[in-house]
């Protein structure tokens, strides 16, 4: 009888789902180091209007100026340290810190600081900046300074984006937030790969092809989707878009008339523990029944999701096995290990 050989490949070390200090360098070396969707330009309208957002522990304010720009900058006072800003969205003429009451202008820059000769205060004079770049509403923002443009990393997701011209006048309609009890990358491993989708998402089974199913891969991200069982061949050539954008962001991108889309950060609170803020952008601030339809449905899966990984997350930290191995199937995941060594290497 013949027998085949097969070669077994292995995930990444389980320790790097548990260790507290794998976790911190993931923070400087990964999250401050990357480009991250931080929020959306239908969050900053108008002049004045800003929102906070936290990331790898380092806080930062998005605001929209009196020149019309959009800014980021740490949410940190340059006079001893305090956070400034303490709501989560809003609009104000000025940002005031509440221990000494030092003000800053829209963009950051010092307004008013009592006791202080402002023009002595050198790069004091300013809450520190962060690279910013908007890419189809999307606020993306990279916290090292020496950050190469967005385009050197996500050039080829962003030219994908191109084909989709209604992007620009989404807005963001609805924001689900949830705490879940596992390691950020195991939230992306669970989403790269669809062969549990059968087992764990029967309503998704029976909305797409399964035997149909695509994940392609691309640098920096990739992209899966299936034609619709319900719909009519024509239809179903504009098929939904699943991507995963290096290194923690979901986008999901319904063409069509109804054209909407939503996004997924994970954003690293612990070892064993992730921020998912789910983001809805539609077309009108009115969400139509049908589009209330498409939530429930995306919610379903999430709460699949949410169970398989915290469980999943269980598993991490036995003695039982140090690492697992790759189906076939699982090339997805197997490039985001890869890429993730790459960036982990780096000094
Ligand atoms: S720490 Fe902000 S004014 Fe002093
Ligand atoms: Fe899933």
């Amino acid at each position: 009888m013949a027998t085949t050989t097969q070669t077994l490949e292995y995930t990444l070390p389980y320790k790097n789902y548990v260790d507290p200090k794998v976790f911190e360098e993931e923070k400087k070396k990964i999250f401050r180091n990357s480009w991250v969707l931080a929020g959306h330009t239908s969050q900053v309208e108008k002049i004045g209007d800003f929102f906070t957002f936290d990331i790898a522990d380092q806080p930062l304010i998005i605001s929209r100026d009196k020149n019309n720009e959009i800014n980021a900058f740490y949410n940190i006072c340059p006079h001893r340290g305090s956070k400034v800003e303490k709501s989560e969205s809003g609009n104000k003429r000025v940002f005031m810190c509440q221990y000494h009451g030092w003000t800053f202008q829209l963009d950051g820059k010092l307004n008013k600081a009592p006791n202080f000769n402002t023009n002595e205060l050198g790069k004091h004079s300013c809450m520190t900046k962060v690279n910013l770049e908007v890419y189809k509403g999307m606020i993306f923002i990279n916290l090292d300074p020496a950050a190469k443009p967005m385009a050197d990393t996500l050039g080829d997701f962003m030219k994908d984006l191109e084909k989709y011209t209604f992007l620009e006048s989404l807005k963001k309609v609805r924001v689900t937030t949830r705490v879940i009890e596992a390691n950020w990358k195991a939230v992306i491993d669970n989403y790269l790969e669809c062969d549990h989708c059968k087992i764990a998402h029967p309503e998704f089974s029976k909305t797409f092809d399964m035997k149909n199913y695509y994940i392609d891969l691309h640098d920096n991200f990739s992209c899966q989707y299936s034609k619709m069982t319900s719909k009519t061949d024509e239809d179903r050539e504009e098929h939904a878009n699943f991507y995963w954008v290096w290194p923690n962001l979901m986008v999901s991108i319904y063409p069509g008339e109804d054209g909407n889309m939503t996004t997924s950060q994970i954003l690293p609170l612990a070892p064993d523990k992730s921020l998912a803020i789910y983001s809805y952008y539609f077309k009108s601030d009115e969400i139509s029944k049908e589009n209330e339809e498409l939530i429930r449905f995306v919610d379903q899966v999430r709460l699949e999701d949410f169970d398989l990984v915290e469980i999943l997350q269980k598993g991490f930290d036995t003695q039982a096995f140090e690492r697992g191995i790759y189906s076939p199937t699982e090339y997805a995941i197997k490039y985001f290990h890869r890429r993730y060594e790459e960036e982990m290497k780096a000094d």
